[in-house]
Formats: structure tokens, C-alpha cells, sequence
């Protein structure tokens, strides 16, 4: 089933309520007792209770107090899942690759170990797709390259084509139909004109071979932007049409790369302080990829 709102942080939200109303009615637990589990560095949008997990500082001073209920664990540690789970653990949510929080790439088999603990566990597993869905990472969901299915996903951005606020949060029946009429809604979820975008993006999407796209034209910047030789890039990594570029604490932060990059008209930003983070449009080409790595190349070899 699918619940449609408008912003991602509306659909991450619409999977936690649902999760622990699926925790009370279908797992038993206690009421008010629900407890999902997060990891450090995430970031799925900033409504209160979407801050309350965050471990940035700045998402969350001066906005307390904070919504109970959730525990952070660290990201990419399947046994720490595992530890951290008990019996009134309802769901799990994470990124397959943390965008915001510097492109991070979980070890491989990490997401399929999750799905294994929380079904032994039976706990939700909840993936936010709202950066890494609908093909930017080459397949329609990232978790798609450990061919896992996980109990909920909350999509969003690319669902418009990325210029209208349509999100949504996907699940099986057995946890989207606890919600009853007045449960959850908003007078704009799911709106005439933002269906009509939804299903037209997603058309163009798979019809023109934007998935298809996005691997290959993202091998092969990821390719071109490992071999710059610069003194200030630790690190090149990411899947798809989503890659970081990490630079030394010393260079002077991302920012300092991203406004020189703006100035030759490139557009991309800095995430979690040191990393440089491309996401170009799922539509580019080999030839748009050579006129921006001579850009970003001459900016990363500046002094
Ligand atoms: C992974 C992830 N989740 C949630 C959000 C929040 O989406 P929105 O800004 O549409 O509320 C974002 C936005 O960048 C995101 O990257």
C-alpha cells in the first residue's frame, strides 16, 4: 500500500506512526512503551520528532523538549542492531547510504543482515529512500543491490521529478491498513496535481532509462573524480549518481570547494563538514560529466 504526503520528513514520520501502531495492535506491546531503534549520523528531515534522533547538535538545540522513544546505535554495525533490540523494540530505520550525513556506504551485506535480524526479531525494518529511491543509486531502491525487501520505505524528492512536494510511505497491508479514517492524513497528501507529476516522473523514470543512466553515467564520474590528484581529497565514494568527495579537515571544509564550484556554475553541497556531495539530475550525460570534472577538477587542484 501506498500513503502519500507532501514533504519526506511527512512520509519518515507516517512510517513511525505506523510502525508503533503496528508494535501496540499486532507485536503487544504496552502502550506508550514503543522503542525504534536509529543510527548516528542520520538524517531524515527536521520536524521534532525527526530531530529528537538526530546527532547533529544544530538540527536539535534550542527545539526541546525532544520526542521519547528512539535509541541511536552506530551505522553500518549489524551486531549492534541486534544488541540493542528488546521486547518492545517496533522498528528499525536507517539509510542505505547516508546522504546528508557525507555519503556513507554501510559494509557490504550490511542491509541484508538487518533484514535477517529483523525478521528473527520481529521488528520493522524501515528504509529512507527519500535520497537514495527511485534510481539514483541505479536501481529503483538502493536496498534493491542486497535484493532486500524491507517492511516499510519512505520515498520523496525524485517522486516529482524533484520540483513538487509529493512523499510517500510504502508498506505491506498489514501495517498501513491499522491506520483508520482521522488516524493520519494531510489535506494534501496525495493531491490531483501532485499524483499526476508522481506518475509521470515515475514514467519517465523507467521508460526513458533513467536507473539505467545513473549507474553508468555515475561509474563513470566516479571514475574521472577518483583519478583528480589533489592534495585535498582523502576520499571518493558513493553508487550511482550519489558520490562524496571527502577532503582533509585542514583544507578548510567542503564549503570552501562548493562556493568555488558555484562560481563556475556547478551546483552541489556540502554534507557533515568535510564531504562534497554530487547529486546531478538522473538525465546527464557523459558529455555534461567531462565539462564538470574539468571544473571540479581545476577547483580541487587550486591551492
Ligand atoms: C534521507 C532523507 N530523509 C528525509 C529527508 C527530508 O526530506 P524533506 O526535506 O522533503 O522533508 C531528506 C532530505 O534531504 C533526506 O535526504
Amino acid at each position: 500500500m501506498v500513503l502519500l504526503m507532501n514533504s519526506g520528513v511527512e512520509a519518515v514520520e507516517t512510517c513511525l506512526k505506523a510502525a508503533r501502531k503496528w508494535g501496540y495492535e499486532v507485536k503487544g506491546v504496552p502502550a506508550n512503551c514503543a522503542e525504534i531503534i536509529t543510527v548516528e549520523g542520520n538524517f531524515h528531515g527536521r520536524t521534532i520528532t525527526a530531530i529528537s534522533f538526530s546527532s547533529d547538535d544544530q538540527y536539535k538545540d534550542g527545539f526541546g523538549p525532544l520526542t521519547p522513544g528512539f535509541i541511536t546505535i552506530p551505522y553500518g554495525d549489524a551486531d549492534a542492531l541486534e544488541k540493542a533490540i528488546n521486547q518492545n523494540t517496533v522498528a528499525f530505520l536507517v539509510e542505505p547510504i547516508q546522504g546528508e550525513g557525507g555519503v556513507n556506504m554501510p559494509p557490504e551485506g550490511y542491509l541484508s543482515k538487518v533484514r535477517e535480524i529483523c525478521t528473527k526479531h520481529n521488528v520493522l525494518m524501515i528504509t529512507d529512500e527519500i535520497q537514495t529511491g527511485l534510481g539514483r543509486t541505479g536501481k529503483l531502491f538502493a536496498c534493491e543491490w542486497e535484493n532486500v525487501r524491507p517492511d516499510m520505505v519512505a520515498i520523496g524528492k525524485a517522486l516529482s521529478g524533484g520540483f513538487y512536494p509529493v512523499s510517500a510511505c510504502l508498506a505491506d497491508r498489514e501495517v498501513l491498513e491499522l491506520f483508520k479514517p482521522g488516524d493520519h492524513g494531510s489535506t494534501f497528501g496525495g493531491n490531483p496535481l501532485g499524483c499526476v507529476i508522481a506518475r509521470e516522473a515515475l514514467k519517465i523514470l523507467v521508460e526513458d532509462g533513467l536507473i539505467d543512466n545513473a549507474i553508468e553515467q555515475g561509474n563513470y564520474l566516479l571514475e574521472r573524480l577518483s583519478r583528480i590528484e589533489s592534495d585535498h581529497i582523502v576520499d571518493v565514494r558513493g553508487r550511482g549518481l550519489l558520490i562524496g568527495v571527502e577532503v582533509k579537515p585542514e583544507s578548510g571544509g567542503a564549503i570552501r570547494f562548493t562556493k568555488a564550484l558555484v562560481e563556475k556554475s556547478l551546483l552541489c553541497k556540502d554534507t557533515h563538514g568535510t564531504v562534497v556531495r554530487f547529486t546531478p539530475p538522473l538525465v546527464i550525460t557523459r558529455e555534461d560529466i567531462d565539462w564538470a570534472v574539468e571544473r571540479i577538477e581545476e577547483v580541487f587542484t587550486e591551492d
